[in-house]
């Protein structure tokens, strides 16, 4: 069945599971304090779709954690990339001094996260890293440096936990590949 035709609320076959989500996330949250043991963390969320990943690795981790978000567009209301990225909303608060984490849902050509990278790295924040749930190595166009990535997949376009088909199918409590 082709994307267009797709019915919201039909059946999504899981290529993560919920269960496999909830441990990586733990052991993602984990990994960053290791990293950054005592320092307070200020969270970016790129809206929407890293929102569930953002809900679930904030409670995973300790000590001092803030947050903010940012809205961006590559896409329009389909699947193929303009390759054009636009800032929609601004974060709310500075970055200068701050300990600064992207949460992203996917880097697929990488050129969103090129292009926040960018942004955020001009704010002088102490320390710029980057989280994404998940990775299309396969479909990069720019080499962009991810210090967490939760899964790496094939080119198979995913929908689920945040990630969205037409704005549909974010609610899934799993990862599902649209047929
Ligand atoms: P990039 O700029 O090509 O790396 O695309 C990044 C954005 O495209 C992500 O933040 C997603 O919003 C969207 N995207 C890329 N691949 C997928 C997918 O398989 N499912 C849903 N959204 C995707
Ligand atoms: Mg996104």
């Amino acid at each position: 069945m082709l994307r267009s035709q797709h019915m919201p609320g039909a059946e999504i076959p899981p290529l993560i599971t919920a269960d496999q989500l909830r441990t990586r996330i733990n052991e993602l949250a984990a990994e960053i304090r290791r990293d950054i043991p005592s320092e307070d963390l200020h969270l970016i969320c790129v809206l929407k779709g890293g929102v569930l990943f953002l809900s679930d690795l904030i409670r995973a981790m300790s000590g001092g954690v803030t947050m903010d978000f940012m809205a961006l567009s590559s896409y329009g209301a389909g699947t193929t990339s303009s390759g054009e990225v636009r800032l929609i909303k601004d974060l709310d608060y500075g970055l200068e001094g701050r300990n600064v984490i992207i949460i992203e849902d996917i880097v697929d050509t990488g050129l969103t996260l090129n292009y926040l990278q960018e942004i955020l790295r001009s704010r002088r924040p102490k320390s710029l890293r980057t989280a994404c749930l998940l990775s299309k190595p396969s479909r990069r166009k720019i080499d962009v440096h991810v210090d967490y990535i939760g899964f790496t997949i094939d080119d198979k376009f995913v929908v689920g936990y945040g990630l969205d088909f037409s704005e549909q199918y974010r609610n899934l409590p799993y990862i599902g590949v649209l047929q």
